[in-house]
C-alpha cells in the first residue's frame, strides 16, 4: 500500500481539497484507496459524511484499541472508503503523551489493511504537532501543497526540518514525492513570481500540474462530492485528474 501525506503547517493551503480530490481520481483510476482524515476539523469527513452521525472516528483508532476496520466508512465513489475524523481528535496530543508507541499509532493501524488498499490519502491538520507526525511516520510519501501567495514559502524550513527528523529515525523510506502549487491566479505577474521562487526551494519536487483557483472547486464539498461529480467539466476536476496521472507516475 502506498500512503501518500497532505501535509503543510500553514492553514487554508489547499490541503483537504487536495486530499479529497487525489483520493478520489486515484479511486476512478481503479486504485483501492483510503482516505484518511486526521484533522479535527474533519473537514474530509464532511465531504462525503454527515460527521454529526459518526459513532467511531480516527480519534478512537489512535487513543484506543478500536481497529480502523471499525471506523472505515464507503463514500459514494466507488473503490474510495474513508477513515473519518471528529472534533475529539483535538484531544488526542494531550492525551497520547508518554505513551512509548505515540508516533507509530497510525502507521500500526494502516499495516493492519494494508492488503485492502492500493494506495492511503492521508489529511493532516494545519500543525507540525503529534497527529501530523503520526501521518509522516506512517507515510511512504509526502505531498506538500504550496498556496500561490507571497507568504508560500513561510514555515517551509520547519516542515522541511520536521521531515528529516523523521527520516533520520522513524521513516528513512519518506520520499518527498512533490510540492503542488495550489490556489494559483494565473493573471497576475505575482503568481509567476511565486512559481519561481517555489522552484527554487522544491526544484524537480515541484509537480508541472498546477491548481488553479475556482469557484467550482470551492464549491464541491458543500455538495458532498468530489469534483469530477460535481463538476467533471471544469478546471479543477481537469487539475486534480492531471496531479493524480503525475502522482501514479512518480510513486
Ligand atoms: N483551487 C481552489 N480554488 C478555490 N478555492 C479553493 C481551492 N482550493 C481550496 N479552496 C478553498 O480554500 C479553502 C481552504 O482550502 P482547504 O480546506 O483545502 O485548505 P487546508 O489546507 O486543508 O486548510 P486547513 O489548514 O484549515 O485544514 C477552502 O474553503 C477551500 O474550499
Ligand atoms: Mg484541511
Amino acid at each position: 500500500m502506498i500512503v501518500i501525506a497532505i501535509a503543510n503547517q500553514k492553514g487554508g493551503v489547499g490541503k483537504t481539497t487536495t486530499a479529497v480530490n487525489l483520493a478520489a481520481a486515484l479511486a476512478m483510476r481503479g486504485r483501492r484507496t483510503l482516505l484518511v482524515d486526521l484533522d479535527p476539523q474533519a473537514n474530509s469527513s464532511i465531504s462525503y459524511l454527515d460527521a454529526r452521525a459518526l459513532e467511531r472516528s480516527m480519534y478512537d483508532v489512535l487513543s484506543n484499541g478500536t481497529t480502523l476496520g471499525e471506523v472505515i466508512q464507503k463514500t459514494p465513489v466507488a473503490k474510495l472508503d474513508i477513515a473519518p475524523s471528529r472534533i475529539a481528535l483535538a484531544k488526542l496530543e494531550s492525551q497520547l503523551v508518554g505513551e512509548l508507541d505515540a508516533h507509530f499509532r497510525l502507521k500500526d493501524r494502516l499495516d493492519a489493511v494494508a492488503s485492502r488498499y492500493d494506495f492511503a490519502v492521508i489529511d493532516t491538520p494545519p500543525a507540525l504537532g503529534l497527529i501530523t507526525v503520526n501521518a509522516l511516520v506512517a507515510a511512504t510519501h509526502l505531498i506538500i501543497p504550496v498556496q500561490s501567495s507571497y507568504f508560500a514559502l513561510e514555515g517551509t524550513d520547519d516542515l522541511l526540518e520536521t521531515v528529516e527528523k523523521i527520516r533520520s529515525r522513524p521513516n528513512p523510506n519518506l520520499k518527498l514525492l512533490g510540492a503542488v502549487i495550489t490556489l494559483h491566479d494565473k493573471r497576475t505577474t505575482l503568481s509567476r513570481d511565486v512559481r519561481k521562487a517555489i522552484a527554487q526551494v522544491f526544484g524537480d519536487r515541484v509537480f508541472h500540474t498546477t491548481i488553479t483557483r475556482s469557484i467550482r472547486l470551492e464549491e464541491s464539498p458543500a455538495h458532498k462530492e468530489s469534483i469530477f461529480t460535481f463538476a467533471p467539466q471544469s478546471s479543477g476536476a481537469n487539475e486534480y485528474y492531471r496531479l493524480c496521472e503525475e502522482v501514479i507516475e512518480r510513486v
